[in-house]
């Protein structure tokens, strides 16, 4: 049984445990605290009180901090990347990518905020002096998803701290067990600059949301969740940072190179089992090109292994949990009644009678009528579209309520330029599938809902800007009353 971090210790919980399941063999490895309304207040409480230091802490010192915890997190990746994928099914390999990106993410803010705490502009009289001041909200609420807890927590808590907000992290039910590792790797911090509470979405993160002592929330999951939380912070009008999801387009054009594309559609459509928010879940591919490129994708996707992340071969680790899993199984069923046609894979690997698995499924035939071309499906499905031209490909593109990422495979510039023009997403990745790089944004379009993480633009959403206008002079300005004769 875990405690959780709240004021530089170790508090145990006091009310409902949440069982930590590892999904690839569905046994029991953990609990951990389910935080009461008052726990997390207390949280809150701590998180506040250190703003007053944190929020006027040098920045160098501030860098030297975030670095520290940067090195801590690269020292303990074994130790990370290890428990993330018994509680998360993640292959170890990615997880320990994420640990090395999220590590990254850290020193990347540690040395951005030294230069983005405002500027001074040029002033409307010769006596003044006119600052652009960066400042801080108060306490941020981190609620993350359990796909990529720590790299989504590094997203919002490293350039939260570099502005100077302190956090309150509430990891999801499945994966707390990393994110209190974090305890160590933030336990250089003043007491109260980072905190994690752990328990039910609905009862302690919503806790954390409705709480009148968060200035912020930010916010990743799904878009019902995400509508809720952004109802209750407009209530209290309340800054709000949102990422919702998406269902990612992958356009294949006549002159890709077949082998490469292929490849790239299963990787985009398959890590993590589907479950990234960017994972391609919609495949366009030029008409002329279908046969031979679908041939070359359901060839290669019969050879990946599904299995245990712990296992050093495997491709494929097991999906989340069991709810997850009906979701998928529902999308591919929906399909299947409305014509489409199963490639390969469609169910549950038969080696595999223990754990959340599903095999990668490749679906043909398919059209904007089914689920699984419209809702997010976060899991191994990769349902292929023949188009007639490239307009339509664009079209069908846009044709979703998210606005996350889409991809393209193509040498042609002017198609190029097109996609990058016409297409409403947040990231357009050509030739080069759901990379990162921390010094641009990362976010979407539409209801995937607006935030933005990495870059400078990742750093701006955790701070609200200041004008101040001061003059050196005591003047009586000529435009102040009386507006008749001056006397
Ligand atoms: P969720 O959106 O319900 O959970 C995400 C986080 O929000 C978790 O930490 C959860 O504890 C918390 N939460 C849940 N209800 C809350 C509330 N009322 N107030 C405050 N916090 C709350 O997502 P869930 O149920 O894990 O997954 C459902 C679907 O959402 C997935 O199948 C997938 O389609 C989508 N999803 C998308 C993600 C993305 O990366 N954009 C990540 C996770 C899920
Ligand atoms: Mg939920």
């Amino acid at each position: 049984m875990k405690s959780m971090w709240i004021n530089g210790e170790w508090v145990a919980g006091k009310a409902g445990t949440l069982k930590v399941v590892n999904p690839a063999t569905e046994e029991v490895i953990d609990e951990v605290p389910d935080a009461t309304r008052a726990q997390v207040s207390q949280a809150v409480e701590a998180a506040r009180a250190a703003f007053a230091l944190w929020s006027k802490t040098m920045a160098h010192e501030k860098a030297e901090l975030l670095h520290e915890a940067a090195r801590k997190i690269r020292d303990k990746s074994n130790h990370l990347a290890t428990l993330l994928t018994l509680e998360g099914g993640k292959p170890l390999r990615e997880n320990l990518d994420e640990m090395s990106w999220s590590a990254s993410c850290f020193d990347y803010y540690a040395e951005l905020q030294r230069n983005r705490r405002g500027r001074v502009i040029p002033s409307l009289e010769p006596s003044q002096l006119n600052l652009v001041l960066k400042e801080p909200y108060g306490v941020v609420g981190c609620i993350i998803p359990w796909n990529y807890p720590v790299l989504l927590l590094a997203w919002k808590a490293a350039p939260a701290l570099a502005a100077g907000n302190t956090v309150v992290i509430k990891p999801a039910e499945q994966t707390p067990l990393s994110t209190l590792a974090l305890a160590e790797v933030f336990e250089h911090f003043p007491p109260g600059v980072v905190n994690i509470v752990t328990g039910i979405g609905e009862t302690a993160g919503q806790s954390l949301v409705e709480h009148p002592g968060v200035s912020m929330v930010a916010f990743t999951g799904s878009l019902e969740t995400g509508r809720r939380v952004a109802r209750i912070c407009a209530d209290q009008v309340k800054k709000v940072h949102l990422e919702l999801g998406g269902k990612d387009a992958f356009v294949v054009e006549a002159d890709a190179d077949l082998d490469v594309a292929a490849k790239a559609v299963a990787w985009a459509a398959f890590l993590n089992a589907g479950q990234v928010c960017t994972s391609a879940e919609r495949i366009y591919v030029h008409k002329g090109v279908a046969k031979p490129f679908i041939e070359r994708l359901v060839e290669f996707t019969k050879k990946l292994k599904v299995g245990d992340g712990m296992q050093k071969d495997t491709d494929i680790g097991p999906m989340i949990g069991r709810m997850p899993r009906k979701k998928v199984e529902a999308h591919v069923k929906n399909a299947l009644a409305k014509g489409a046609k199963l490639l390969t894979g469609g169910k549950r690997p038969k080696e595999l009678s223990r754990g959340f698995f599903f095999e990668p499924t490749i679906l043909s035939n398919v059209d904007h009528s089914m689920t699984v071309m419209r809702d997010e499906t976060f899991g191994p499905v990769c349902p292929v579209r023949a188009f007639n031209d490239f307009n339509e490909a664009v079209r069908w593109t846009n044709e979703s309520v998210y606005g996350l990422g889409a991809n393209l495979y193509t040498h042609d510039a002017k198609k190029v330029k097109q996609f990058y023009e016409e297409v409403q997403a947040g990231t357009i990745w050509v030739n080069d599938p759901l990379t990162d790089n921390d010094a641009g944004p990362f976010g979407g379009y539409k209801a995937t809902g607006g935030g933005r993480e990495l870059g400078e633009e990742g750093l701006e959403e955790f701070q609200q800007s200041k004008h101040v206008h001061w003059d050196f002079e005591q003047n009586v300005k000529p435009w102040w009353y009386p507006y008749g004769k001056k006397g």
